[in-house]
């Protein structure tokens, strides 16, 4: 057990309470630590820190006047004397920097833009590393007696590499409910036994992992990514780095991931990133970029291209070997962005694909980027079963304007990526980063069909991925785990008669075609239809998305809208529209005409679902799969995965200068 840090809630008892409003997340007083209090580290883990004093004009405390110029830093291993941290790390002094920045207290001070405005003195050490295990303490001394202190953790962490290659899956939003959900619309059953199972069904080992952020206890994609792949909680939009109170999003203060460790560690292994969202998008990007502002997109695709960070004299880690998934607007010559990406990565050595045909024709050999439309992937529902939903989108990754064609699904992107990077890193082995990125995009407009289709399409491609590498004899050195970044609160509570449902006009008679125990029947999705032949061994879809008895399903939050629980065959949902302004959404009455109203449980300016607490499933197989059994923080899939590979450095041996005190 580690101490908690208590000098923050003995000083200023009073600040720091804020719940929806806080001056600085993971700062619990005027002066701020990043990395925060209770922060682990991987042995040899690059990282920066960066020190706040604040002295807010008006605000809960009292204190008025300029920011501590004077304070000091230092950093002790515990039991032993503390020492300056210029001293530590063996680094200069940095300069002391100042801004100001301003927030609000309360919903009452938004309301009345009563702003509160702090001014600041910092100073950001960078790219140091702990590589000793154990319990350090840094502690920002300033305003004469007053010291924030926060305990840090450097894992003890075995360094013996015990798998060639990790396969970590991202279901983004995929809770246990959305896996049993899918089970029931695409495998068949029998008087209440299923007569095959999916493919996480078979996984030996399963966990749970809490997904909760450094400031808040519901995530964003950014903030659980960077968890997920650097072993560091953040805040909401932040891609690997503690984000400071400066305008700057690109000087907060940086840590290392699992594919700049990877590469440094293990030089010619190959890094692998595939995802069905715009690749700029956060879970893929937190592979690559260090920003607080997910919103960077330009930043994300340079740091794929550059696979450096030249400023702080970070390591070069050369990008990745495999970039596959959609967002062709973020490559595209733009205003914003005035950058040719694919001749870029072509100059660098790239194969670019645009299409399926061209991505299953690209060398096995050349690094690989492929790109294959505007915007999020169509959704497997839309590419395998209402394919007229192709048809003008104006999505084509050439920025031509034509309509895409021949596009692949996440089975066919990351079946590629594994041939590329099992080419090119058959030796050293890979890290490779396979994203549903949609599952959590269509729980966001409440089409539980869409994004169902998008977790059967997870299953079905972690599937083949097993069968892809028992053929390439690579199985039993690859670790593969299914996850997710965080939950949305959708579950199934029955059936609706929809045929019922849409013959009555009254809302209220509507409500009587939705049958609860035992009137929610069995599956009415794996009968008929044209894929009914579909029960064999292989890919489980359902036979049918449009059954009369269609799944009673619902989200815990949701905005005003509409609900006939019927699939939308003619593309996503649209749950909400603006009214008046767009800070105020209503039910979209053509998304559902001929079902009922349902008042929205949110604020009035969300137009969508939102994500939950819930914990999410971990499943693990291959070397290591043990460690990730239990329940355990989101954080420890980075930890675990790193172990697996091999990561952790305790002695510095790849260091450049800048090393932590042994
Ligand atoms: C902030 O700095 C400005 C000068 O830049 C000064 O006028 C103001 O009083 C300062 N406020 C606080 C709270 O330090
Ligand atoms: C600070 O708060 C005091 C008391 O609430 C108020 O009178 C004053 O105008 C505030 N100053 C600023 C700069 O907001
Ligand atoms: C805050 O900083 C800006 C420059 O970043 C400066 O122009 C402004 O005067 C400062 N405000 C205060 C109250 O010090
Ligand atoms: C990538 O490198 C180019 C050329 O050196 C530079 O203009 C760009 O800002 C860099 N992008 C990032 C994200 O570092
Ligand atoms: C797919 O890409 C290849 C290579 O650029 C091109 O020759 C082919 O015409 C494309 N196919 C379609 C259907 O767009
Ligand atoms: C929805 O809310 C409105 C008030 O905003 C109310 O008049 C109406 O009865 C509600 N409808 C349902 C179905 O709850
Ligand atoms: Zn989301």
């Amino acid at each position: 057990m580690r101490p908690l840090s208590l000098t923050g809630v003995a000083l200023f008892a009073s600040c720091a309470v804020a719940q929806t409003y806080q001056r600085l997340g993971g700062c619990p007083d005027l002066g701020c630590i990043f990395p925060p209090d209770q922060a682990d580290f991987l042995p040899g883990q690059y990282f920066d820190i960066r020190l706040e004093v604040h002295s807010p004009v008006n605000g809960s405390e009292a204190r008025v006047g300029e920011p501590d110029p004077n304070f000091k830093f230092t950093i002790s291993k515990k039991g032993k004397r503390a020492v300056p941290a210029t001293k530590f790390f063996d680094i200069k002094e940095p300069e002391l920097e100042r801004w100001n920045f301003s927030w609000y207290e309360d919903l009452f001070a938004e309301d009345a833009d009563k702003a509160s405005l702090v001014n600041v003195t910092s100073k950001a050490y960078r790219r140091v590393a702990l590589y000793e295990p154990g319990e350090y303490e840094a502690t920002l001394h300033y305003y004469g007696k007053e010291k924030t202190v926060a305990n840090w953790l450097v894992r003890d962490i075995p360094k013996k590499r015990r798998a060639k290659n990790v396969i970590l899956f991202v279901g983004d939003g995929m809770t246990t409910t959305m896996i049993t959900a899918a089970r029931l619309l695409a495998h068949r059953s029998i008087n209440g036994k299923y007569m095959t199972k999916m493919a996480l069904d078979k996984f030996p080992v399963l966990g749970h992992q809490m997904t909760h952020s450094l400031d808040t206890f519901i995530t964003d994609s950014a903030n659980s990514a960077t968890a997920l792949y650097s072993g560091h909680k953040t805040v909401v939009n932040a891609l690997n780095v503690y984000v400071d109170s400066s305008e700057d999003p690109f000087d907060d203060p940086k840590f290392e991931t699992i594919s700049e460790i990877m590469r440094r560690r293990h030089p010619g292994a190959g890094v692998g990133i595939v995802s069905t969202a715009f690749l700029a998008d956060a879970t893929p990007a937190a592979l690559a970029a260090h920003t607080s502002n997910r919103g960077e997109y330009d930043h994300v695709i340079g740091a794929y291209l550059n696979g450096t960070l030249s400023d702080f004299d970070w390591t070069k880690w050369d990008g990745p070997d495999v970039l596959f998934g959609a967002g062709a607007e973020n490559f595209l010559t733009s205003e914003d962005a005035p950058r040719d990406y694919y001749k870029l990565f072509a100059e660098k050595g790239y194969s670019v694909s645009l299409n399926k045909t061209a991505l299953q024709a690209a060398p096995n050999d050349r690094r690989a980027l492929g790109v294959f439309q505007i915007s999020n992937l169509l959704t497997w529902l839309d590419r395998n079963v209402y394919q007229n939903n192709l048809k003008n989108q104006a999505n084509h990754p050439d920025g031509s304007g034509r309509d895409a064609e021949d596009l692949p699904g996440l089975k066919d992107m990351t079946l590629k990526a594994i041939d590329v990077l099992n080419a090119r890193h058959g030796k050293e082995g890979f890290f490779l980063m396979a994203e549903a990125a949609s599952i959590d995009k269509q729980m966001h407009v409440l089409d539980y069909d869409r994004s169902l289709g998008e977790l059967l399409e997870l299953d079905d491609t972690v599937r083949a991925t097993i069968e892809k590498l028992e053929a390439l004899g690579e199985l039993e050195d690859t670790l593969i785990v299914v996850t997710a970044d965080h939950g949305h609160g959708f579950d199934v509570t029955g059936s609706v008669d929809t045929e019922y449902l849409e013959a009555h006009e009254d809302d209220r008679d509507k409500r009587r075609a939705i049958g609860n125990y035992e009137k929610s029947g069995k599956s009415q999705y794996t009968v008929g239809g044209a894929n009914a032949l579909r029960y064999s061994e292989g890919a489980h879809f359902p036979a049918r998305w449009d059954p009369r008895y269609a799944i009673h399903a619902g989200t815990v939050a949701f905005p005003d809208h509409r609900e006939n629980y019927k699939v939308h065959k003619e593309g996503a949902r649209t749950p909400a529209v603006p009214a008046g302004s767009s800070d105020n959404y209503v039910a979209n009455y053509k998304d559902a005409v001929t079902g009922f109203l349902v008042n929205g449980t949110l604020a009035p300016d969300q137009a969508q679902g939102v994500h939950s607490l819930t914990d999410v499933p971990v499943y693990a197989r291959g070397p290591c799969q043990e460690l990730f059994g239990g329940t355990y923080n989101s954080i420890d899939i980075f930890y675990h995965m790193a172990e697996c590979l091999g990561l952790a450095d305790t002695q510095g041996d790849h260091h450049h200068g800048n090393n932590g005190h042994h």
